[in-house]
């Protein structure tokens, strides 16, 4: 990995053994860019790659050049308003209303390692040598505004972090009224978009377009990332698929409203935009004050999506996620909310705990109802104190009683909102987000409370942890149910209520940063209404996350297979469930249930007392396996074998470190007679390894596995004879490859 600068063609090149990133500093200072792609060998000279040539209708910068137009150049950093009609990357009003700005490149400075971000979450290094870090500063002399452009490139793996952090040396302040993370223009628009798109119950669907003249987005203005758009995007080539092919990952490192757009001109080159989503966002920087963006990640490869996603995952596992249970397997829980909802007592959750600690469970979560007046919806968030009505002994009496079952015990929260049927809201009306003489939306009853205050957070803070230091506390499952309406604070002044959006966030950030200081051993798992804010933002603090409020094992196909474009297994929450399933009312056989939820963190969300003795026998052998594999299931890697968006089978795969261990999952939705042989096409084994196959004994070498296949065939490929248990709809399989010598 290298940052070389060449002095006479004013060029940056960034590499490692995959890619190179290429930009020059164009005759006016801006910065141009000049390739992003395949790694090429370094030289003094890729001028050639600045394409010019005077075109009609444009606006030249210089009177005797009619070849240079930003609005044809490809730049690093756009600036609004002059000779470049596609959307900037930045935007400056100043005290004279207007909104050009010229950043022009002053300096540059290239580290090892990689700098944290203040306040916000990042990719990290934990040696000098895993990255360097190019940061290029910028300056618009007018209003004295400092744009250091910041770009760290890893030596493992095809990717690159971006940020901006801009600083006002002026004498007067201004508002940037959008500043985006990252900038791509690229030299054609030759691509399929992919985005992960749904709602709730519905999140990470892949969805896919052709790119056309125009700007195709997508986004949030709800305050969280959202169900409805994850904050991450693939360009593909037409011919790109999950084994071969080149595409490009954009990623943003952020939990608030955000853009992800691409804009293709005229003349066919595009435009990738990543960042805070500059409809919902202002920022007064008052001189002598620094704005930072949050981080945008930027992968390459040219050996199609599963190794894009596997670029993805194994950063965002190692190099984003933190702390004690980053690289632990995590402990299978048992969660009550599907079980009981609202409707329980202490001896009631002892009994289910009870039971799950039979069967192997190892954490016992308890999730909404157990404080303030809260039997329902209506009541009590902000309340961060046991209901003793429901629970006489406290959180801490309960605790105990499930630690001497022999698990650990987890609890729910919902920190950043209150009801209005809630001390905290008696005491503090003016605490939530809401604007003067408007009216205020509920959403499940509940109200957002104004975290860009730092008072808010810190009461929160310490009601959360006045709970953790008084009962045993293994796991915080924290949730956020609904989105921000009639955003303003009372607390800022007119000319700063365009902040208040980010802040929150920031403030979300902030509670986040010290509750897991503080309690460095605890297990945070990240919920919004199941996916609702699922991102990498959230992965920096809380190692895994909700993906869904849907449990069902068929809907969770599609679900996790989208999520693992971008993140790693460790870090999605898959719960069995009971039948027929509470959100699709689908009933599907038990070890489909688990099949499914392997691929995952583990555990269950239903009373396992409600089981038939043989059903829960076939718990117990479940959660043996899990413990045996979970290493492998969590940090393996892994590879997307067919889709459940495109097939009645869906599979998917992980393999060991050392290769000498591979889980294959496999599910066909519907049933079928007479059907085809099937096999699935393995990937990442070692060709010369002999494999045994769980299922059957046989021997396997990889290569045979990943080149002639694993055979998936059964009796429905012809008639089922009749001494053959006969398959239902959502049948499923898990192959167990290990080897036996190597
Ligand atoms: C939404 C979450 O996604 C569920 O798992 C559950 O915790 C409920 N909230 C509780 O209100």
């Amino acid at each position: 990995m290298n940052i070389q600068y060449h002095e006479t063609t004013k060029t940056f090149h960034l590499y490692n053994d995959s890619i190179s990133y290429l930009m020059t500093i164009l005759k006016n200072g801006h910065l141009g860019q000049l390739y992003f792609g395949k790694r090429i060998r370094d030289r003094e000279d890729f001028s050639y790659l600045l394409e010019q040539c005077p075109r009609p209708m444009t606006a030249c910068v210089y009177d005797t050049d009619r070849t240079f137009s930003l609005e044809h150049i490809r730049q690093e950093y756009p600036v609004f308003g002059t000779t470049d009609y596609r959307q900037p990357a930045v935007e400056i009003r100043q005290q004279n209303g207007s909104r050009l700005c010229d950043l022009t490149y002053r300096s540059h400075t290239v580290t090892s390692g990689k700098p944290r971000l203040a306040g916000l979450p990042a990719t990290y290094t934990e040696a000098d040598d895993e990255a360097k870090t190019l940061c290029i500063t910028l300056e618009d002399t007018v209003t004295g505004i400092q744009a250091d452009l910041s770009y760290t490139i890893f030596a493992k793996g095809g990717v690159l972090a971006r940020n901006v952090r801009f600083a006002n040396n002026g004498a007067h302040s201004v508002q940037l009224t959008r500043a985006m993370s990252l900038c791509l223009d690229l030299p054609d628009h030759e691509y399929i978009w992919q985005q992960l798109s749904g709602c709730w119950a519905r999140e990470c669907h892949i969805h896919t377009r052709t790119l056309e003249p125009g700007v195709q987005s997508i986004g949030s203005m709800r305050g969280h990332s959202s169900h409805e758009h994850n904050p991450f995007l693939v360009l593909k080539r037409k011919t790109t698929d999950e084994r071969q092919g080149e595409a490009i990952g954009v990623s943003l490192v952020y939990s608030g409203n955000f853009r992800i757009q691409a804009e293709t001109d005229a003349h066919g080159t595009l435009r990738i935009l990543a960042g805070i989503d500059p409809e919902t966002f202002t920022w007064k920087l008052d001189c002598k004050q620094t704005f930072q963006t949050p981080e945008a990640v930027l992968a390459y490869t040219d050996k199609g999506l599963n190794h894009l996603s596997q670029t993805f995952q194994k950063l965002y596992q190692r190099r984003l996620a933190r702390g004690f249970w980053r690289d632990r397997p995590r402990p299978i829980l048992n969660n009550n909310w599907e079980a009981t909802y609202f409707d329980f007592t202490e001896d009631r959750l002892i009994e289910i705990a009870a039971k799950a600690k039979e069967c192997g469970v190892e954490l016992f979560v308890l999730d909404d109802g157990w404080f303030g007046a809260r039997s329902s919806d209506n009541a009590g968030l902000g309340d961060w104190k046991p209901n003793k009505d429901r629970l006489p002994n406290g959180i801490t009496g309960l605790a105990r009683r499930i630690e001497a079952l022999g698990m650990k015990f987890g609890l729910w929260f919902e920190p950043e909102m209150t009801n209005k049927d809630s001390d905290l809201y008696r005491a503090h009306p003016d605490w939530i987000l809401s604007t003067p003489q408007r009216s205020q939306s509920q959403g499940r009853n509940q109200y957002v409370l104004d975290f860009s205050r730092a008072e808010v957070v810190d009461a929160i803070y310490a009601q959360m942890a006045d709970l953790l230091n008084s009962a045993s506390i293994s796991y915080i499952k924290w949730d956020m149910n609904r989105s921000i309406t009639e955003c303003y604070s009372s607390a800022w002044p007119a000319d700063q209520q365009g902040e208040i959006y980010h802040r929150y966030i920031l403030g979300v950030y902030s509670l986040y940063e010290r509750l897991t200081s503080k309690f460095p051993n605890v297990l945070f798992e990240s919920c919004a209404s199941g996916g609702g804010r699922f991102d990498p933002g959230m992965l920096y603090y809380a190692p895994q996350g909700w993906i869904s409020d849907n449990s069902d094992a068929v809907e969770r196909l599609k679900i996790q297979y989208g999520t693992s474009m971008c993140y790693p297994v460790s870090s999605m929450g898959t719960h069995v469930s009971v039948t027929p399933n509470h959100q699709v009312f689908r009933n599907t056989p038990l070890h489909t249930r688990a099949n499914v939820a392997y691929f995952g963190t583990f555990g269950y969300e239903l009373d396992l007392n409600k089981l038939t003795p043989q059903e829960s026998e076939e718990v117990r052998k479940q959660i043996t396996f899990m413990k045996q594999y979970r290493e492998v299931l969590q940090y393996g890697t892994f590879y997307r074998l067919k889709s459940p968006f495109d097939n009645n089978e869906a599979a998917w795969m992980t393999v060991s470190s050392d290769q000498k261990t591979a889980l294959v999952g496999w599910y066909r939705i519907l049933n079928c007679v007479n059907g085809c042989f099937t096999r699935l096409r393995l990937e990442g084994l070692c060709p010369d390894y002999r494999y045994r196959n769980s299922r059957t004994g046989l021997f396997h070498y990889g290569d045979e596995l990943m080149y002639a296949g694993l055979i998936t065939s059964d009796e429905t490929a012809g008639q089922l004879p009749p001494d053959i248990t006969p398959y239902t709809d959502f049948e499923s399989r898990v192959y167990v490859l290990e080897v036996m010598d190597a």
